[in-house]
């Protein structure tokens, strides 16, 4: 977006709060016309108070998910039943850690400082996706992650690719590339248990008997309760409505469940002729509720263990600071 631009000099990379309020209509306008004509909006250009605030609660929601996600998965490392297994979800691991580096990068475009938003998130005060603070039992479970919960981030975050705001959008073009390996390998992991004892086509469908319901509440709550969506459209920093993804969800998920030989845990899901989609049945939204509000099995679990590992990290932050300062000293001395 250029039409909105103001020079560096009168357009402080982050505008502090309250510039919109003595924003000329202009810029408002031009914003509005650069949205509409589906121009990207980047770090420097005018955008409105209330886009940037809702950008960085999204992007920081996303960045939290990301690396509070690897906590589920990583509890199996070193249980991974092969070494080819074992190297193929330390690598998934690791993506995900590098999908929270792109995201808070991206936030820290709009004015955010990292170390705020990782308080927030240690405090309480942010949230992350309510999907992991459910428990990985089995070894199934690894499978049935990747398979649908990584299958729902992409349902998500595919439209995200066309985001208004380009550094998000960029960011999220290479997350999804990351994010169909992660799919794929749950899927093949599942596909091999599926087909091998009856014991582990057995924890195969306990796994995804687990995971799908809470795989459905990754879109959020319906359209009709959904506080934020609405003007997130109007900005297309969202693109699809919550019940529209998730529909779109369910219907690529059951020819995939069929060709892996399990069944998914819903008796009213059939297809219907007459919409040319799946009906699904009713998803339990108290228990989304719930466990958004820090009443699932491992919320506790899971926070403990982010602010340990940031306490324990920090002789890391403060090595990196010092040689990033050294580095440019000596930048400075040869130049
Ligand atoms: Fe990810
Ligand atoms: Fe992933």
């Amino acid at each position: 977006m250029a039409t909105a631009h103001q020079p560096p000099s009168t357009a402080p990379h982050h505008p502090a709060a309250g510039a919109a309020d003595t924003a000329a209509p202009a810029l408002e306008s031009a914003f509005d016309a650069a949205v509409a004509a589906d121009e990207r909006i980047e770090p420097r250009d005018w955008m409105p108070d209330a886009y940037r605030a809702t950008l960085v609660r999204q992007i920081a929601q996303h960045a939290h998910s990301e690396i509070i996600g690897m906590q589920p998965e990583a509890n199996w490392i070193t249980r991974a039943p092969s070494l080819r297994r074992k190297a193929i979800l330390m690598a998934k691991v690791q993506d995900e850690a590098g999908h929270g580096l792109y995201l808070y990068s991206a936030a820290e475009t709009l004015g955010a400082s990292r170390d705020d938003l990782l308080d927030k998130l240690h405090s309480g005060r942010q949230k992350y996706s309510s999907i992991f603070n459910y428990p990985t039992l089995t070894w199934a479970d690894v499978g049935a992650i990747g398979w649908l919960v990584d299958g729902a981030a992409i349902t998500n975050q595919v439209p995200l690719c066309r985001c208004s705001y380009g550094p998000y959008a960029r960011a999220m073009v290479r997350v999804c590339k990351e994010e169909s390996f992660h799919q794929r390998q749950g899927y093949e992991l599942l596909l091999a248990l599926s087909r091998g004892t009856p014991a582990q086509h057995a924890m195969a469908q306990d796994a995804v008997d687990r995971w799908w319901w809470p795989s459905l509440m990754m879109f959020g709550p319906p359209d009709a309760e959904s506080s934020h969506s609405e003007q997130s459209m109007i900005w297309k920093i969202k693109r699809h409505s919550n019940d529209e993804l998730r529909q779109r969800f369910v219907d690529i998920c059951v020819p995939q469940a069929e060709s892996l030989g399990l069944t998914l845990p819903d008796p009213d899901l059939k297809w219907n002729e007459e919409r040319g989609q799946h009906d699904f049945g009713a998803i339990d939204w108290s228990e989304f509720w719930s466990v958004l509000k820090g009443n699932g099995p491992c919320n506790e679990q899971r926070i403990t263990q982010r602010r340990r590992a940031h306490e324990e990290g920090a002789w890391v932050r403060e090595a990196a600071a010092a040689h990033a300062v050294k580095h440019s000293e000596r930048k400075e001395a040869t130049a």
